[in-house]
């Protein structure tokens, strides 16, 4: 056994002795769920930890384990768990009905909210989901432009469509761009004739893309900050260089703000004053309930009015149901240009302060993020690609994740995180120091300076 393999093995074992109600309910629930789980992302082993009530920055666990949480149910929990406000909203919204089924002023006044904060949403339409969002966002681009193609970015997550599930995480050898590959069986193989791939911060190869097959492509898909792959920043100029190739060409391009919203009161967008032809949000603007939605210009968005003919069939059950709708109001009401800074100032300690616990050590790692978000990664930075990020073993991402989870931090088992405004710098400088102890556990396994990983592609 490997002293990675063997590390691991010794921090599972503490972990399953102190979680055994999850591990009792992890069984029964493989009786019913495949994995015994029902979301890919919040399964990990020997068993997911299973989550009894969340209060504010905490997460209480089955076995009374308590939790900061870095995570905030994947960046969507901007004011931490059941922050008053948005509780009393949807309890009271409860005894009145949560899903009328019809419209309501509540949807036109979260609509208005959010129009108001990006601009380039002169109209919008609410989901229930990103994934949603961005499949409504390609069939506009798609009916708008009469073209059957889309771009996306290597490494990139944009939820779990077809389209989208292209190229998310391809392996180290995957043949040159922009031909895809299928993120795994049951997406259809078919999909990779319809959507191409191109490296972020890369203007060059995605400007070839645009002009060998313009005029085939709807629309360039990109989330302005790639999250997934370990918030890989874009170069100055970049994104005003795709807007202004995807233009050249014709084509669409959909920003993709349902992670970045949060990083100023209307997006990258907002921060850059950049209008991309349509914008995809969801998680914070649902203020903890399922969301969705997507927008941009009047004139593009017309392909859903019901009173023309020939447009977009959008339906869904659930669309701007009354809970989420006022769940979300409540959400950005009490997110404005001030807790923006805080979050910011907070993102900036922990980044700053986990930077300084690998640095003490002389680990190989950089921590990379913007605003309130941060991702770990262990390889020198800076991480521009989603090649580059692969630079970083995954057992190191692995060992992080539960080496803090003891320690009574959740961060994504790929070592992203989040800051919300129900945190303080106590719990930020917590984190720093469980960090600098993973890392102090870890010290044989960890990548150093100057001698790279003992890991590499583990
Ligand atoms: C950038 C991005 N786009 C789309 C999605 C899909 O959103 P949802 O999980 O609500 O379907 C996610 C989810 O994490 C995301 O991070």
């Amino acid at each position: 056994m490997s002293i990675i393999e063997d590390l691991e093995r010794q921090l599972s074992t503490t972990y399953a002795l102190r979680t055994p109600g999850s591990r009792a309910l992890h069984e029964r629930a493989q009786r019913v769920m495949p994995g015994g789980d029902t979301r890919t992302g919040t399964f990990y082993p020997p068993h997911p930890t299973f989550m009894e009530r969340g209060e504010g920055s905490e997460l209480v666990d089955v076995d009374g384990n308590r939790y900061v949480d870095f995570l905030g149910n994947y960046t969507s929990l901007i004011h931490g768990h059941a922050e008053p406000r948005i509780a009393a909203a949807i309890s009271e919204q409860a005894s009145r009905g949560t899903a009328l089924g019809y419209p309501s002023e509540q949807q036109v006044a979260l609509a208005e909210v959010i129009s108001a904060r990006m601009p380039s949403m002169q109209q919008l339409r609410f989901c229930n989901s990103g994934t949603e969002a961005v499949m409504n966002a390609i069939r506009c681009a798609r009916a708008f432009t009469g073209r059957r193609m889309i771009v996306k970015i290597e490494g990139g997550y944009n939820g779990a469509y077809d389209a989208a599930q292209v190229s998310v995480n391809p392996g180290p050898h995957t043949p040159p761009y922009p031909t895809g590959v299928p993120e795994g069986p049951g997406v259809s193989p078919g999909v990779i004739s319809e959507v191409l791939v191109a490296p972020f911060n890369d203007l060059e190869t995605l400007t070839w893309i645009l002009t060998r097959y313009g005029r085939d492509i709807a629309a360039v898909l990109i989330e302005p900050v790639v999250s997934m792959a370990g918030m890989l920043l874009p170069d100055v100029g970049y994104l005003q260089g795709v807007l202004a190739a995807a233009r050249a060409v014709g084509s669409l391009t959909i920003f993709d703000e349902i992670v970045t919203f949060r990083l100023s009161t209307g997006g990258v967008q907002g921060m850059l004053g950049i209008e991309p032809d349509l914008t995809t949000l969801a998680k914070v603007i649902g203020g903890g309930l399922p969301v969705g939605a997507f927008g941009g210009r009047a004139e593009v968005m017309a392909v859903f009015d019901p009173r023309r003919g020939g447009t977009i069939s959008h339906s869904g059950t659930y669309n701007g149901n009354n809970a989420t709708m006022v769940a979300g109001l409540a959400a950005l009401e009490t997110y404005g240009v001030d807790d923006v800074a805080m979050l910011d100032a907070l993102g900036a300690r922990m980044r700053a302060g986990l930077q300084r616990e690998i640095d003490e050590r002389g680990v190989l790692g950089c921590v990379q993020g913007v605003g309130s978000l941060a991702h770990v990664h262990y390889c020198a930075g800076p991480v521009r690609t989603y090649r580059d990020a692969l630079r970083t073993p995954r057992a190191t991402s692995r060992l992080t994740h539960l080496g803090l989870l003891l320690r009574g931090y959740l961060v994504a088992p790929r070592n992203l995180l989040a800051v919300n405004t129900a945190m303080t710098d106590a719990e930020v400088d917590g984190l720093c120091v469980a960090f600098g102890e993973v890392l102090d556990v870890g010290r044989d396994v960890f990548p150093r300076i100057g001698v790279g990983s003992a890991m590499a592609g583990t």
